[in-house]
């Protein structure tokens, strides 16, 4: 392997959302624009995740592939069936997951593996992976057996990607990375969006290269704060969006009470003049006897 490529900085734009706006503000939605940027300067050759339920990292995955025109094959694998704990997932939700690769991403060699993590296994061979991004259950004991079950399959020099490593709700996946961390030794971590571990298992060949590029003194803290920009301007724009909806609602109603006061106005009048025309015939009947 010999790779001299830069770190480049993008600025993409997921096509998902058109089709999902909820992936926006979704827990892994900050990692989306540094994990676009990795596999850009990796280029893998075979990425394998572990949990995509809405697809959020998925498709963030396709868009590069799709983008940079790599040759990577994507593999996804979820049950998707609501079964596994209290995930809010199930059929609805891999349809949505098909209609979009289907959608925007035809041309990148995605499969989807609607099974548990532990029966997808035999379809992969032992130093086969390149990235393994890892987001399914988040108890120490789920993240203990998926990484140890699926580490054999990654290649010399692969990188693992964890999820939920500062979750303020998923303490399991946090004490899992601070035990593995320190067992490894070559890793970085993001502390945003529940945080994103990436670990070196098996080799510092790209931390290095990471690190050769300048990433750690440049570039890391810019995805940090870029995501906290990107999710408060996503947030403005959806509150401006109902504080918009909510106006209009105000403007039809208080329309309509002007035309019902119209409405009562003109049959006041329509009264006083009743009751002038009864006064007045009363008035002649008071005459007339
Ligand atoms: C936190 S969600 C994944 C979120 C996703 N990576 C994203 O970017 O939004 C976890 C998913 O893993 C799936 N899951 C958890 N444990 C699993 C297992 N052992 N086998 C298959 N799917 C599993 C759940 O069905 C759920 O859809």
């Amino acid at each position: 392997m010999n790779h001299d490529e830069p770190w480049v900085v993008s600025d993409p734009s997921y096509d998902a959302d058109q089709l999902n706006p909820k992936l926006k503000f979704a827990y892994w939605e900050g990692h989306r624009d540094f994990a676009y940027d990795l596999l850009h300067f990796v280029r893998p050759a075979r990425l394998v995740e572990l949990g995509s339920q809405y697809g959020c990292s998925l498709f963030t995955f396709c868009q590069a592939v799709r983008d940079f025109k790599l040759n990577t094959e994507i593999n996804a694998v979820d049950m998707w069936s609501g079964d596994i704990g209290a995930e809010i997932t199930g059929e609805e939700v891999y349809a949505l997951v098909q209609k979009t690769a289907a959608t925007y991403y035809p041309e990148v060699k995605l499969h989807l593996f609607q099974m548990r993590f532990d029966q997808a296994l035999p379809d992969f061979a032992n130093e086969s992976i390149d990235i393994l991004h890892i987001d399914g259950g988040h108890t120490f004991e789920d993240v203990e057996r998926d990484f140890t079950t699926w580490l054999p399959k990654l290649k010399e020099n692969g990188i693992v990607l964890f999820h939920d490593v500062y979750s303020p709700i998923d303490q399991g996946s946090c004490d899992h990375w601070e035990k593995t961390k320190r067992e490894y030794d070559c890793y970085f971590d993001f502390t945003h969006s529940c945080g994103l571990g990436v670990l070196f298992p098996k080799g510092r060949y790209w931390y290095d290269k990471l690190e050769a590029a300048g990433f750690f003194k440049y570039y890391k803290d810019l995805y940090f704060y870029r995501s906290k920009y990107k999710y408060t301007q996503a947030r403005f724009d959806e509150l401006k969006g109902l504080y918009e909806e909510r106006y209009q609602a105000i403007e039809q109603q208080s329309k309509m009470i002007d035309e019902r006061d119209a409405r009562i106005a003109a049959d006041e009048k329509l009264v006083a003049e009743k009751d002038a025309a009864i006064a007045s015939q009363a008035k002649m009947i008071d005459e007339r006897d």
